[in-house]
């Protein structure tokens, strides 16, 4: 039944990662191959997978949009009250993983999260589309809601609140994450599944050491 799944592969081999010439910083090697996602145009190069893990040590993994990073960390905004940021409240720690499939690039960042400084959440809400801004409203992240009628007779009232109203104030229960990585792992797809793979770690004194794994 799975056979043609089985026969499903690619060869890989666009390109190299070297050590001599990989960043020794992983922060500016990040931003690198990101501008190259976007320059080349691929669909949500800023999607992200993150995953999160219960207190019963049960993950779970959904995609988020990357809105901004920094030597600081990667953020996301969401509902606070979805299932993703409870489980951050109760274990902080998160992995991102980005996969850039035409580059044959993947990207996998571990740290912990920290909710952002309510001035910075506020900040970006307001940047949103009014539509996005009403949407947050909107929905309750992750509920079970009785049927999609909901939502949409939800937004209705809020557009007809909203109607003439030029701010639209940002929910308490929703806003950003950041992910301050201690490790970042670079992986390059190579023929013969000889991939390079380039894993920095965190060392106590800032400085990233860069070790090559196998792949
Ligand atoms: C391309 C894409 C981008 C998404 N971006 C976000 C996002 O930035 N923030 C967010 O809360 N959910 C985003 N979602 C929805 C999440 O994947 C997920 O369904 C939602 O956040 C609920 O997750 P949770 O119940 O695990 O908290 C995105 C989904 C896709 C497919």
């Amino acid at each position: 039944m799975n056979r043609d799944i089985a026969d499903i592969r690619r060869e890989y081999g666009l390109m190299d990662l070297v050590e001599t010439l990989a960043d020794s910083d992983p922060i500016r090697q990040f931003h690198l191959w990101l501008e190259q996602a976007i320059e080349a145009q691929l669909p949500d190069a800023n999607a992200m997978t993150l995953s999160t893990v219960n207190l019963a040590g049960k993950p779970s993994s959904r995609i988020v949009l990357l809105k901004g990073y920094d030597r600081r960390g990667l953020v996301f905004y969401t509902n606070y009250q979805s299932r993703k940021s409870q489980e951050l409240e109760a274990n902080p720690w998160a992995a991102l993983n980005f996969w850039w499939i035409p580059l044959e690039r993947q990207v996998r960042l571990e740290g912990r999260a920290e909710k952002l400084d309510p001035a910075e959440s506020e900040a970006y809400f307001h940047s949103r589309p009014r539509d996005s801004q009403l949407g947050a409203w909107t929905s309750p992240q992750s509920s079970v809601i009785l049927d999609r009628e909901v939502l949409e007779r939800k937004f209705q009232e809020l557009e007809e609140k909203y109607t003439g109203v030029e701010v639209i104030p940002r929910p308490e229960h929703w806003g950003g994450w950041r992910v301050i990585p201690e490790t970042i792992e670079f992986w390059q797809g190579r023929a013969s599944r000889l991939h390079d793979r380039l894993l920095y770690q965190l060392q106590p004194n800032g400085s990233w050491q860069c070790d090559r794994l196998a792949p």
